[in-house]
């Protein structure tokens, strides 16, 4: 795992969309995994003003996002699928059928993702409790996309963050890609910004093999990760 610690979350967001924005015109299809949460919201704000300043094509660009929640209305504003939308989807020339999210009754988003040639850069979050999608402490290495049940401390994070505060408005449930779907992507970069990422941070960076209990250490399995942190993030760290 390669670590960059940038000044702050708009240089490291930058970071990560120019690498995204070069492999779009780079190739001649490219396939995504995306994230959301509050970490990438920088990210696809710089994507959308570079596709309307610069005219970035993202005609040919296919999505993977890497969960969504079980249980919420469709079109509730706190689906992740109404957050791309808002954030990105409506804002780019992405072709909406070439937008991906696992679904209930789709038991094939991994066969889906391994027919269209698998993921070229997968973008991950990463949670305090060191989730990465939705895969909380407990989940396997080789485990594929399924049903997840939320721990109460995502739950309280996400409430704080997304719902007013109110736990009981949060999903219990949601389906996320698994260890294994993610590991599967050709390169990936992992955001995490602010102090209160600072402990997961800390413990990925000492991570030399897989622990059920953090799954983000499963990354250091990985041939090609990039950390891509502000300072915050990694205040007390040595990289
Ligand atoms: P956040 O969530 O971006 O809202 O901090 C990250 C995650 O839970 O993966």
């Amino acid at each position: 795992m390669k670590f960059i610690k940038f000044k702050n979350e708009i240089e490291a967001s930058q970071y990560a969309a120019n690498e995204i924005i070069d492999l779009i015109k780079k190739e001649s299809k490219v396939q995504l995994g995306l994230a959301t949460g509050s970490t990438p919201i920088k990210l696809y704000e710089i994507l959308v003003k570079d596709h309307n300043e610069n005219k970035t094509d993202w005609s040919k660009v296919e999505t993977f996002n890497l969960d969504e929640y079980l249980g919420l209305p469709e079109n509730h504003p706190q689906t992740y699928k109404v957050f791309m939308d808002h954030h990105l989807f409506s804002k780019v020339n992405i072709n909406k059928s070439n937008t991906h999210f696992p679904e209930q009754n789709s038991i094939n988003y991994d066969e889906l993702i391994d027919s269209k040639k698998g993921i070229d850069l997968q973008i991950l979050g990463i949670g305090t409790n060191g989730h990465i999608g939705f895969n909380e402490p407990g989940s396997e290495l080789n485990s594929l996309t399924r049903v997840v049940n939320l721990t109460q401390e995502t739950i309280k994070v996400n409430a704080d963050k997304f719902f007013n505060g109110d736990t009981k408005d949060v999903p219990k449930q949601a389906l996320s890609m698994g260890i294994k779907s993610i590991l599967k992507a050709k390169k990936i970069i992992l955001l995490a910004f602010g102090e209160s990422k600072q402990d997961a941070i800390k413990k990925l960076k000492e991570s030399i093999a897989f622990d059920i209990n953090f799954p983000a250490s499963a990354l250091a399995l990985h041939n090609d990760v990039t950390i891509v942190i502000d300072e915050k993030a990694g205040e007390n760290i040595d990289l």
